[in-house]
C-alpha cells in the first residue's frame, strides 16, 4: 500500500467491482468537490438460480459464473452511468474476505482496467464497504458503533476512521444471516432465506414456539445463534401446515429481535463508556438490515439509548459495487492506494487485533 498526496478538491468519479460471493457487481459513484454523492450506476447479477439445485454456493461454480459475466457487468455500468472509462479516477475492487477463487475474478479485472488506464487501484475490504455505506448519503462522523449483519459475518464493531475497526462483540458460531437461511432451509424455502421468512412471519403468530436465546444473560456483546436453530431442528416434526411456518418464521424472527435488543443495548453501553460522546451514532448495515421488523426493533432501542440509528437504503443493504467504489472514494481522499500486485485474501478481519472466537467454543 502506498499513500499520497491527495488535497486536492474535485469530483471524484470512482468503479467499484465486487465479486466476493454470489453477486457479480460493478457500480459508478462520483462525489462532487461539495461532498454530495450520487450513484450513477448499479449493476447487480445475483447467482442465486443457477446455486439453487447444489442448496448452496459452489465456489467454483460461482467464480465461473463471475468470469463469465464481468466484463458485461461492468460494461453496463459505466454505460448506465453515462461516463467514459477515461473519466474514471479510479477503480476499486473487493480484495477480501469472500471465496479465493471468486475474489480474484472481480480483482483481476480492477487491476486490469486500472493498470490499462493509468489509474489508482484500491483494493477493498469488504465488509469495510458494508461499514461505510451508510456515509454515502450521510454526515456521520467518527467514532459510530456498527453492528455488521450479513450471511457470513455478524459483528459489533466499533468504526474509529476509515481502515480502524474495534471489533467489540462477535457471534462465536452461526453468523445471523446464516440463521435465517438455514432455518428457512429447514421448513423448505429457498435461498435466500432471509427475505423469505420476514414474509412468511408478516401472518405469523409470534407467540406460537418458544426459542431459545444463546448466552443472552452472559456479560459483553458476543452473539450465539447455533442452538436456536437446533431447536427449530427438533420442532420440524410439528411443522406441518402453511400457519405452522409462518408461526414458526414469526416465533423465530421475535427471538431474534430479542436476542438483538439485550445485545446492541450492551453494545451501546459499552460504546457510552469508551467514547464520552454528546452525539451517538449506531449503523446497521449487511444483508440482514434489510429486515424490516429488525430495523424497527432497533429503531426504537436507538430512541431509548439515545442513539441517532442509521441503515443504508435496501438496495445497498446486500452485495453491490456502490459501497465497494464508495470505500474506495473514502479511502483515497486519506491518501491510499494500492499496488497492482495485491492479492486477494479470504481471511480479512476489519479488526485484525480480535482473537478469533468463532467455533472456540467460549467460556464464560
Ligand atoms: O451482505 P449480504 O448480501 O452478503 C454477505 O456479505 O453475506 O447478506 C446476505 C444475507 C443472507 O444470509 C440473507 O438471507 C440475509 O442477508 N438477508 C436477510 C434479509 N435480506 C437478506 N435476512 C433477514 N431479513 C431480510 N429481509
Ligand atoms: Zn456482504
Amino acid at each position: 500500500m502506498i499513500t499520497l498526496n491527495t488535497s486536492m478538491k474535485k469530483d471524484l468519479t470512482f468503479l467499484g467491482i465486487e465479486t466476493s460471493c454470489d453477486e457479480t457487481a460493478a457500480s459508478v459513484v462520483r462525489e462532487d468537490a461539495k461532498g454530495n454523492v450520487k450513484i450513477l450506476s448499479n449493476v447487480i447479477s445475483s447467482q442465486v438460480d443457477e446455486h439453487l439445485k447444489f442448496g448452496g454456493v459452489v465456489p467454483e461454480n460461482a467464480a465461473r459464473s463471475h468470469a463469465e459475466k464481468i466484463d458485461i457487468i461492468i460494461k453496463k455500468a459505466i454505460d448506465d452511468s453515462k461516463c467514459k472509462f477515461e473519466e474514471l479516477d479510479g477503480v476499486a475492487a473487493t480484495a477480501g474476505p469472500g471465496l479465493l477463487v471468486c475474489l480474484m475474478v472481480g480483482l483481476s479485472a480492477g487491476k486490469s482496467i486500472a493498470g490499462i488506464l493509468k489509474k489508482p487501484f484500491l483494493a477493498i475490504n469488504h465488509l469495510e464497504g458494508h461499514a461505510l455505506t451508510p456515509r454515502i448519503f450521510n454526515k456521520i462522523e467518527f467514532p459510530y458503533l456498527l453492528l455488521l449483519v450479513s450471511g457470513g459475518h455478524t459483528q459489533f464493531l466499533i468504526v474509529e476512521g476509515i481502515g480502524k475497526y474495534k471489533r467489540i462483540g462477535t457471534t462465536i458460531d452461526d453468523a445471523l444471516g446464516e440463521t435465517f437461511d438455514k432455518t428457512a432451509k429447514m421448513i423448505g424455502l429457498e435461498f435466500p432465506g432471509g427475505p423469505k421468512i420476514e414474509k412468511l412471519a408478516e401472518n405469523g403468530n409470534e407467540k406460537t414456539y418458544v426459542l431459545p436465546k444463546p448466552i443472552l444473560n452472559h456479560p459483553g456483546c458476543n452473539l450465539s445463534f447455533a442452538g436456536l436453530k437446533t431447536a427449530i431442528l427438533r420442532l420440524l416434526p410439528k411443522i406441518k401446515t402453511k400457519k405452522d411456518k409462518e408461526n414458526l418464521a414469526a416465533s423465530f424472527q421475535k427471538t431474534i429481535n430479542e436476542i438483538l435488543y439485550i445485545k446492541c443495548k450492551s453494545a451501546m453501553t459499552e460504546f457510552i463508556s469508551k467514547y464520552k460522546k454528546d452525539k451517538k451514532v449506531f449503523v446497521i448495515s449487511g444483508g440482514v438490515a434489510s429486515n424490516k421488523s429488525i430495523r424497527n426493533n432497533l429503531d426504537k432501542l436507538s430512541k431509548e439509548m439515545d442513539f441517532e440509528n442509521f441503515f443504508p437504503p435496501i438496495e445497498l443493504c446486500s452485495d453491490n459495487g456502490a459501497m465497494i467504489a464508495w470505500a474506495g472514494i473514502e479511502r483515497f481522499k486519506k491518501g491510499i492506494e494500492d499496488n497492482l500486485d495485491v492479492l486477494a485474501k479470504p481471511r480479512w478481519p476489519l479488526d485484525p487485533d480480535a482473537p478469533f472466537l468463532k467455533g472456540a467454543g467460549v467460556k464464560y
